[in-house]
């Protein structure tokens, strides 16, 4: 059951990305209706002599960003330039991440992410939490309160980390489940628990088939990284000399479904990228912590053009920003560096219903459309010619002086 809210229309400039293509529909005065549930019940142009006036002059209403991965305890060394992959780990990541046993500095991290979300309009998350089952939950908790949309997971490690990060899988898959009976499907499906194994690196094969049991069982969405970094690569093959690629680990443990979505998916095989997309599974494309931390650039052309979903994740830590409209512009410049330009439009599509569709959330969420949830931002733009939507896009994505969020509502609710 939802709370209901007073309904409202909003006026102002749209932009719509479709249901159907990756094209996004721009209206110059728009409105949009919102129903007590929050659900938008009705878009279309403001009809001439209008009474309603411009809820929020001189910005642009879109759907929500969607950060489809980002990892909670690293916010406080997000831009740490210690490293590749697994170095950055071992020098920056791990010793951060143990501080989340103390659930004072837990709370305070939490709330910071919330704000930084919202600052960045950014409605939905799919989270990497806390490996301390207390912090994770006090993640839950502030997301509650701020109205935000995400899944989070406790982030799984059983091996190859420091011993106050690992939790042996027994332990961990019971202390899941009382995050699962607490939060999964919180207020109308807004919180989601996300079953979320750091990576194959840190996870025993009791551990990865627990995640995969529990998973299956709860009808759970999955999170994890893939095929991220060289050295990352060879290690997972040195350690399961039994699995025929990197993305076999997960798939024998159940871990390779139409409800994973898999981080980075820099290097991957064709036999690999053949079977991700037969399991129907999705990607985060992380562009900037891909250039951060020197990993590779991921081929996203070509992975739209397979049919595989596709989101944008800022990925902070290793990512240096919350801006979902920064990580579009990386992935502008990564796509340039692989010959295959996916141009602004299509990114902004990306960043929002194709994220969405990543989550599976895209009948949900993402779209400016009757039917959908009333799931928006209003961003501050300045253009020279307000009939151009080529100038319009260009600006909120690429402009150095990203003007700020001026209103983030969650199913018509405002996000605080
Ligand atoms: N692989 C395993 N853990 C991590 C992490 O925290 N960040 C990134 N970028 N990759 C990982
Ligand atoms: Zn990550």
């Amino acid at each position: 059951m939802r709370k209901p809210i007073a309904p409202r229309t909003i006026r102002g400039r749209l932009l719509c990305p479709r249901v159907d293509t990756r094209t996004v529909d721009h209206l110059a005065d728009g409105l949009v209706e919102i129903d007590e549930q929050g659900v938008i019940a009705a878009v279309g142009p403001a009809p001439a002599g209008c009474a309603v006036p411009e809820t929020v002059p001189g910005t642009v209403w879109l759907p929500g960003f969607v950060d489809t991965h980002v990892h909670y305890p690293q916010l406080r060394v997000a831009g740490r330039s210690s490293g590749e992959l697994l170095t950055w780990l071992e020098r920056t990541v791990f010793a951060e991440e143990s501080r989340f046993a103390d659930k004072n500095y837990a709370t305070d991290v939490a709330a910071d992410l919330c704000r930084r979300f919202i600052a960045s309009g950014t409605t939905t998350a799919s989270i990497y939490g806390s490996s301390h089952p207390i912090a994770t939950a006090v993640l839950f908790a502030a997301l509650d309160r701020t109205g935000l949309r995400a899944q989070v997971g406790m982030t799984l490690m059983d091996r190859d980390a420091p011993p106050d990060l690992c939790l042996e899988a027994d332990a961990a898959l019971v202390a899941c489940e009382a995050l699962i009976a607490r939060w999964h499907g919180h207020d109308d499906d807004r919180l989601r628990f996300c079953v979320t194994p750091r990576f194959a690196l840190s996870c025993t094969p009791r551990l990865l088939e627990g995640a995969g049991r529990l998973a299956d069982r709860h009808d759970l969405p999955i999170q994890t990284h893939l095929s991220e970094n060289p050295g990352e690569i060879a290690a997972v093959a040195a350690r399961f000399p039994e699995a025929a690629h990197y993305l076999d680990v997960y798939a024998r443990h159940g871990l390779c479904t139409e409800r994973s979505l898999f981080g980075h998916c820099i290097h991957l095989s064709e036999p690999e990228w053949g079977a991700l997309h037969a399991a129907g599974a999705a990607v985060a494309h992380c562009p900037d912590s891909n250039f951060f931390l020197g990993s590779g650039v991921m081929p996203l052309r070509d992975t739209l053009t397979r049919g595989v979903r596709v989101g944008l994740g800022s990925d902070v830590g290793a990512g240096r920003t919350f801006s979902m409209r920064h990580i579009a512009a990386s992935a502008y410049d990564a796509s340039l560096l692989r010959g295959a330009r996916v141009g602004p439009e299509e990114l902004l599509w990306l960043a929002t219903a194709g994220g969405a569709n990543a989550l599976g959330l895209g009948d949900r969420i993402g779209h400016l459309a009757p039917g959908y949830d009333a799931d928006l931002v209003a961003v501050q733009v300045q253009v020279s010619d307000p009939a151009d939507t080529a100038e319009l896009l260009d600006a909120l994505l690429f402009s150095h002086a990203t003007e700020p969020v001026r209103n983030v509502l969650v199913r018509g609710r405002r996000a605080v």
